[in-house]
């Protein structure tokens, strides 16, 4: 009999574990605010998932460590597809998806096998075959794949057919399909179910998250197949969305019209690629991406959860199909979390509790180590009071009526990185709690970034220190020598508010000239080594009622 050659010996320890896998699937469960994915989607009864690749998977500690701390359902990017697992007819190679299965067994995650029946990554030999033979091939591909993990506790639900319809909603006139006609299809499900009773079966497809011709599609063909008494238990929407075409229209509505069907669903490949390069205000717009379609699934009791198609930008199919696109995952190049990822894991979370007090307005930030393209802040904490407790901080750049996010921490301090070269920042920061709560912003902080590539040799920032009705401190003013060579001097210019008077300053002399305000470096300060930095203050009067600063540092 074709069987996983360890499930057996495993079996012990996976009862073990299959009680730890049932205890993370159970609703009901709390985590806290700060806690990994895995465990705010089980507190929601969902599972949340990631699609691995085997070569990072045996190659990078990184990787490994991000998936088996995150998720709780992996699915092999390409491992199990028909020509990993049956390059020639009937020599069965599982190395690549044992080790799938291995690690998401040690790690007290599910698996969902991806994919038994499609038109693409199969072997020509499959392609070649007629009527009769082929689907023989198909019969016995699928009782040998799926039997071999039939007794693994691990290995829970199926692909069975994959990308059944062309993009209109008509039937995709594959090999399979000119070959076999619409039929192959109700047999790969019946041949699946004879192979592990116990696995749910699934048809996967992509546009079809919203309700459009291809899903109405897609709904119809699974009404008639469970009419039939054929076993389509689930129905997988891929999920790979791109900013620049909309979110998908009515994607909770289509997710509740097929559970009404008495079948569960789920999202399965998701991954929400932009045009690149990448920037702040593409990345917010994906979060709201990210969020809308988990909870889309929160909201639909029949939708089993989400799994992303990868996690870290290094790893994404997404660059090499879709020409000039990429960073559609939560994490980035150097596994980073995104936006995306703080999106993801809020949605996740909310809703645990009654919590609706926000945390307190962290403290003004202050500026440090400003270069070409990074800065680095860092504030007084925020506090909660209303018992999620605080899950972290967004960074986000004062512009009008969208301010992008910058930066993500858990704690009260984060570098920036990806900072545009002489470019004036107002920034601010917001604290979340577990259950999603923001609270109001932090003053903000202005800083300018060096001019890159050997213009000029200092970056400057600024923290407004206190502020009252009609006057302020502005502490510290820090000026980094961001150049090669050592500075013996420097002169930092800003912009006073109109009515605005400078009463006082220290460790720098001021001039004033118009708006314009020139600050030199006093005789102690002046000499800079490459990566020092110097530090002065100063304390300015305006008109009662105004609340305006200075603004337009820059550092020569
Ligand atoms: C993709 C993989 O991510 C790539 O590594 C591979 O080269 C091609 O297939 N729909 C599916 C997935 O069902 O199996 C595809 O995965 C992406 C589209």
């Amino acid at each position: 009999m074709p069987s996983h050659d360890r499930s057996r010996i495993r079996t012990l320890a996976l009862a073990a574990l299959f009680g730890l896998l049932a205890a993370f699937l159970l609703p009901g469960t709390p985590a806290g605010a700060s806690a990994a994915l895995r465990q705010h989607a089980a507190a929601r009864g969902k599972f949340i998932g990631a699609a691995l690749a085997t070569g990072p998977l045996a190659n990078e500690s990184a990787y490994r460590d991000i998936a088996a701390a995150e998720f709780n359902q992996i699915t092999a990017e390409n491992a199990m597809k028909w020509d990993a697992t049956e390059p020639s007819q009937g020599r069965f190679t599982f190395t690549g998806a044992d080790a799938v299965v291995d690690f998401a067994a040690a790690n007290g995650q599910q698996v969902h096998g991806h994919t038994l029946v499609w038109h693409s990554q199969t072997p020509g030999w499959v392609q070649s075959l007629g009527a009769t033979a082929m689907r023989a091939a198909m019969r016995e591909h699928i009782a040998q794949v799926v039997g071999r993990y039939a007794d693994d506790p691990a290995v829970v639900s199926w692909d069975v057919v994959n990308e059944v319809f062309d993009d209109s909603g008509g039937m995709r006139t594959s090999f399979w399909y000119n070959t076999l006609g619409e039929s192959y299809i109700a047999d790969a499900f019946r041949a699946a179910r004879a192979a592990d009773p116990d696995a749910r079966l699934c048809i996967n497809d992509y546009n079809v998250e919203g309700i459009n011709a291809k899903s109405t599609a897609m709904y119809n063909l699974v009404r008639t197949l469970r009419q039939q008494g054929v076993p389509v238990d689930c129905v997988g929407f891929q999920g790979h969305l791109a900013i620049q075409y909309g979110f998908p229209g009515q994607v909770q509505q289509n997710m509740q019209r097929f559970a009404d069907l008495g079948v569960q669903v789920r999202v399965t490949e998701l991954d929400i690629r932009m045009v690149m390069p990448r920037d702040a205000s593409k990345d917010a717009t994906q979060a709201t991406y990210y969020r809308d379609t988990v909870n889309a699934c929160l909201a639909v009791t029949a939708c089993a959860g989400i799994t992303i198609w990868g996690f870290t930008d290094k790893h994404s199919w997404v660059p090499d199909t879709f020409s000039g696109q990429g960073a559609a995952l939560i994490y980035d190049e150097n596994y980073r979390p995104k936006p995306a990822y703080t999106a993801v894991h809020d949605a996740l979370a909310g809703g645990t509790g009654s919590d609706t007090t926000p945390p307190t307005a962290p403290g003004t930030p202050v500026a440090s180590g400003v270069t070409a393209t990074t800065a680095t802040l860092t504030w007084t904490p925020s506090t909660d009071a209303g018992g999620s407790g605080l899950a972290g901080y967004t960074v986000h750049r004062e512009q009008g009526s969208t301010d992008p996010q910058l930066g993500q921490s858990a704690g009260p301090s984060v570098t920036l990185t990806g900072l545009s070269p002489a470019t004036r920042y107002e920034v601010y920061v917001r604290a979340r709690d577990g259950a999603g709560n923001q609270s109001p912003a932090s003053a903000t902080v202005a800083f300018t970034t060096a001019t890159g590539g050997g213009g000029g040799p200092c970056a400057v920032a600024a923290t407004v220190q206190t502020q009252w009705g009609n006057g302020y401190v502005v502490q510290p003013v820090t000026v980094t020598n961001t150049g090669a060579s050592a500075l013996n001097g420097w002169t930092v210019t800003f912009t006073l508010p109109a009515g605005h008077t400078v009463t006082g300053s220290w460790n720098a002399t001021l001039t004033t000239s118009g708006q314009t305000v020139t600050a030199r470096n006093a005789a102690h300060n002046a000499a800079l080594a490459p990566g020092a930095t110097a530090t002065f203050g100063f304390q300015a009067g305006r008109p009662d009622g105004n609340t305006a600063t200075p603004s337009g540092y820059a550092c020569g």
